[in-house]
C-alpha cells in the first residue's frame, strides 16, 4: 500500500525540532534499546514530578510488568500543579468551543481550581483512592475536569464514550463495580441535544454498586433526578473549598480502565498505570508532536476513546500545552467547521483520523480553501491505515506541502504512540507509519514467531515491555495473558498485520483477528453477533467488515431468522435500531442480509472469510438481499478451509 515517494522534513522544521535528523533519532533509539532502565529512568526523573523516587526502573515477570517500582507520583499534580509555579500559570490549558459556538478558555490556574473543587465534591461523597468512577459525558471541559479530579485522589476512572447505549454503559458499570457515575443532561451534536441522563437511568436499574450520580447541566434539557441518588454538579460544587491536595500514588496504581472490543462478546477493561503511562504520553507529545511552548494543539478525537485520554488530556497537559477541545460534529453548521476553528484559534498542530480526512476529500477543496490555514505546522493521523491518496490530499490541501505528517500507530492497550515518524527526523512515506519510537521493539513474524522476510506480510508483535503498556485486563489477568502473550510466547501480539520494507519502515495493514475498524472505532464481530442474536427474530448471525470508501470498513451482517413471516425491509430497519440499542448508534450495520443458512465448516465454524469475500467482491448486490442458496459455494469453500 505504501508508496515509494519519500518526504524528508524541511531544514526549517529540523532546526527547531526536539529531535533533529536521523542521527538524533538513531541515537535515542539505540540508547533506549541498549539501556532501557537508564533511558526511561533519566526521562522520568527529568520530565515528571515524583513525591518519592523509585527503587528500580522496571520489573518484568512476563506477562506482568512494573515501571518505576516503589515511586510515588500523581498524574493530576503533573498535569496541573507543577505548571503553576511557572509562566504557564495563566496560559490557556483547555481551549474549548461548544457546537453552538460558545467558548471557554481555561488557564492552568483556573483548571487547578475547577479540578480541586470537584475533587472535594468526590471526597465529600465518601470516595477514595481505589474506588471506581464511570464518566459518561459530552465533550465539555467538565469531562477532563472529572478525570483529573479522580486522578487527584487515586479514584480509578472509566470514561464511556457518549455514543454508547444504556446497555453498553450498564455492562461497563457492572464489570467495574463502580461506586459513582458522573454525567450530564446531554450535549450538542448537529444542532440536536444528545441526551445522556436517560441512558444512565436505564443502565442503573441493574447496578447496585452505584450510590451516587453527579449530573452536570450542559444543555438545560429536562432530566429526572432520583432523590437520594442524583445530585447536580453545581449544587455540590457550590459548597466546596478551592484547594485539594493531590494524593501521592504508587507509580503502578491503576489510573484508569478503558473498555475496548476484543475477539469475544465481552469488552475488555484495559487497565493503565500512573507513572509509566504518563511518562510515555508525555514523551510522545514531545517526540511525535514536537510540542513547543507557543503551539496551539488540537486532537479531534472524542475523549471516550484512548486517543482522547492520551492526546487531549494527559499528554498535552503534562507538557503544559494548550489543548483544543471541540464538542460537536465536523460538518456543523457547515463542512468547514474544522478549518474555521483552525483559522480562528491559529491551531499549529492538528491530529485527526483517516476517516475524517476521506470525508473532507469528498466534500471538496472549496471548504478548506476558504480559510487561512497558515498557522499549521504539523499534521497527524491515527486510528486506521491511511491510504496514500488521502495522505497526499492531506499533505497538499491542508498542509500546503509545508507540514510533516505523522501517521501514528498505536492501540488502546499500548497507551501511547508506538510507531510513527519523528517529524524533524524521519522522512515520511505516504501510507507508512515508518519507524518505531525509542523503547519500542516491533517485529513482523509468522505464527511460529519467526520473522518474515522483508516486504512480506506477517503478524505485528512487540518484543519488550514499555512504560505505558496495559498492565492487565480488569479482574481478568488470565484473559490478558492469553490474549496478548501466549500466541507468540513472551511477545506482545498486537492483532494487526504489517509489512516491513528495506528501510525498516512499517506499513500497518489492519486487523487479523475478529476485530473491525469502522471510522477508527474498534468493533468486535462477536459483540455484534451476540447483540443480534438477542433479538427475538434472529436465529443466527455472522458479522464481517466490508471495505468502505470513507470509514475504512463498515458493518455487514448475515442473519438467519427463526420461523415466521417476516417483512425483511422492516426487520432490517428494526435490527439496525436494535444494534444501536444494544451497543450504540455508531455500531449500526450498513448492510443486513437474510439467508437460510450460514456457511460453515464441517466442524461448525462460521466461515467469515467466505462472507468477507462475498461482501468485498459484491457478488450479492443491494442492501437487503436474500441469499437463498449458499450451499454450493459453502460446500466448496468448506472443503478448502478444512484441508
Ligand atoms: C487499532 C487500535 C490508537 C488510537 C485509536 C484506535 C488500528 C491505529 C493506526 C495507524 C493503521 C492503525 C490498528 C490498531 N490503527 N492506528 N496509524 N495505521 N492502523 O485505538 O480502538 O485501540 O484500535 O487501530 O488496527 O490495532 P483502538
Amino acid at each position: 500500500m505504501a508508496e515509494e515517494r519519500t518526504y524528508p522534513p524541511s531544514p526549517e522544521f529540523v532546526k527547531h525540532a526536539h529531535v533533529k535528523g536521523m542521527e538524533g533519532y538513531r541515537a535515542l533509539y539505540k540508547r533506549a534499546e541498549e539501556h532501557p532502565g537508564e533511558f526511561w529512568s533519566e526521562l522520568a526523573d527529568k520530565e515528571l514530578f515524583w513525591f518519592e523516587k523509585w527503587s528500580k526502573p522496571f520489573e518484568w515477570n512476563p506477562p506482568f510488568v512494573k515501571w518505576f517500582v516503589g515511586g510515588k507520583t500523581n498524574v493530576s499534580y503533573n498535569c496541573i500543579d507543577r505548571h503553576l509555579t511557572t509562566a504557564r500559570k495563566n496560559k490557556v490549558a483547555i481551549l474549548w468551543e461548544g457546537e453552538p459556538g460558545d467558548q471557554r478558555m481555561i488557564s492552568y490556574q483556573e483548571l487547578h481550581r475547577l479540578v480541586s473543587r470537584f475533587a472535594n465534591v468526590l471526597k465529600s461523597r465518601g470516595l477514595k483512592a481505589g474506588d471506581r468512577a464511570i464518566i459518561y459525558m459530552p465533550m465539555i471541559p467538565e469531562l477532563p475536569v472529572a478525570m483529573l479530579a479522580c486522578t487527584r485522589l487515586g479514584i480509578i476512572h472509566s470514561v464511556v464514550f457518549g455514543g454508547f447505549s444504556a446497555e453498553a454503559l450498564k455492562a461497563r458499570i457492572q464489570d467495574l463495580e463502580a461506586q459513582v457515575v458522573i454525567t450530564a443532561d446531554g450535549g450538542w451534536r448537529r444542532g440536536k441535544e444528545v441526551r445522556l441522563k436517560p441512558a444512565v437511568d436505564d443502565a442503573l436499574a441493574d447496578c447496585p454498586t452505584v450510590l451516587d450520580v453527579i449530573v452536570y447541566r450542559r444543555t438545560g434539557g429536562a432530566v429526572e433526578m432520583k432523590p437520594g441518588r442524583d445530585r447536580w454538579w453545581h449544587d455540590l460544587d457550590e459548597k466546596t473549598a478551592e484547594t485539594c491536595d493531590a494524593e501521592p500514588m504508587d507509580s503502578e496504581a491503576p489510573l484508569y480502565v478503558l473498555y475496548t472490543s476484543g475477539t469475544t462478546g465481552k469488552p475488555k477493561g484495559i487497565v493503565h498505570s500512573s507513572g509509566g503511562y504518563l511518562l510515555q504520553a508525555h514523551m510522545t507529545m514531545k517526540w511525535v508532536f514536537d510540542l513547543h511552548e507557543e503551539d496551539t494543539y488540537w486532537c479531534t478525537a472524542d475523549i471516550g476513546w484512548v486517543t482522547g485520554h492520551s492526546y487531549i488530556v494527559y499528554g498535552p497537559l503534562s507538557v503544559g500545552a494548550t489543548t483544543v477541545m471541540y464538542e460537536g460534529a465536523p460538518d456543523c453548521p457547515q463542512p468547514d467547521r474544522f478549518w474555521r476553528l483552525i483559522e480562528k484559534y491559529r491551531v499549529s498542530i492538528f491530529y485527526t483520523s483517516p476517516t475524517a480526512i476521506r470525508a473532507f476529500v469528498r466534500q471538496g477543496d472549496q471548504w478548506p480553501n476558504a480559510h487561512d490555514l497558515s498557522s499549521l505546522r504539523l499534521l497527524g493521523s491515527v486510528g486506521e491505515p491511511i491510504n496514500p491518496a488521502a495522505w497526499e490530499w492531506y499533505h497538499k490541501t491542508i498542509g500546503k506541502e509545508r507540514c510533516p505528517i505523522v501517521d501514528t500507530w498505536w492501540q488502546t492497550e499500548t497507551g501511547a504512540i508506538m510507531i510513527s515518524p519523528l517529524p524533524g527526523a524521519v522522512p515520511t512515506k505516504p501510507g507508512s507509519a515508518t519507524l518505531p519510537l525509542p523503547g519500542v521493539l516491533p517485529d513482523v513474524v509468522d505464527l511460529n514467531g519467526k520473522p518474515v522476510e522483508l516486504n512480506h506480510e506477517g503478524f505485528l508483535i512487540i518484543r519488550r515491555p514499555w512504560p505505558s503498556m496495559l498492565r492487565t485486563i480488569w479482574r481478568d489477568p488470565k484473559r490478558y495473558e492469553e490474549q496478548y502473550w501466549k500466541r507468540i510466547p513472551g511477545n506482545y501480539l498486537t492483532g494487526d498485520a504489517a509489512r516491513c520494507d528495506s528501510d525498516g519502515y512499517f506499513c500497518i495493514l489492519g486487523r487479523v483477528d475478529d476485530v473491525m475498524n469502522v471510522s477508527g472505532h474498534r468493533l468486535s464481530t462477536m459483540e455484534l453477533e451476540s447483540a443480534l442474536v438477542r433479538h427475538p427474530a434472529v436465529a443466527e448471525a455472522a458479522v464481517v467488515g466490508k471495505p468502505h470508501e470513507i470509514t475504512g470498513q463498515s458493518v455487514a451482517c448475515f442473519v438467519t431468522l427463526k420461523q415466521g413471516n417476516w417483512d425483511h425491509e422492516q426487520l432490517a430497519q428494526d435490527l439496525r435500531q436494535w444494534v444501536a440499542h444494544e451497543i450504540g448508534a455508531f455500531a449500526k450495520p450498513e448492510q443486513i442480509r437474510f439467508t437460510d443458512a450460514l456457511p460453515k465448516t464441517r466442524s461448525g465454524k462460521i466461515m467469515r472469510r467466505l462472507l468477507r469475500e462475498i461482501v468485498t467482491s459484491n457478488t450479492v448486490a443491494g442492501d437487503v438481499t436474500t441469499l437463498e442458496d449458499l450451499s454450493v459455494v459453502t460446500r466448496l469453500a468448506a472443503q478448502t478451509e478444512e484441508e
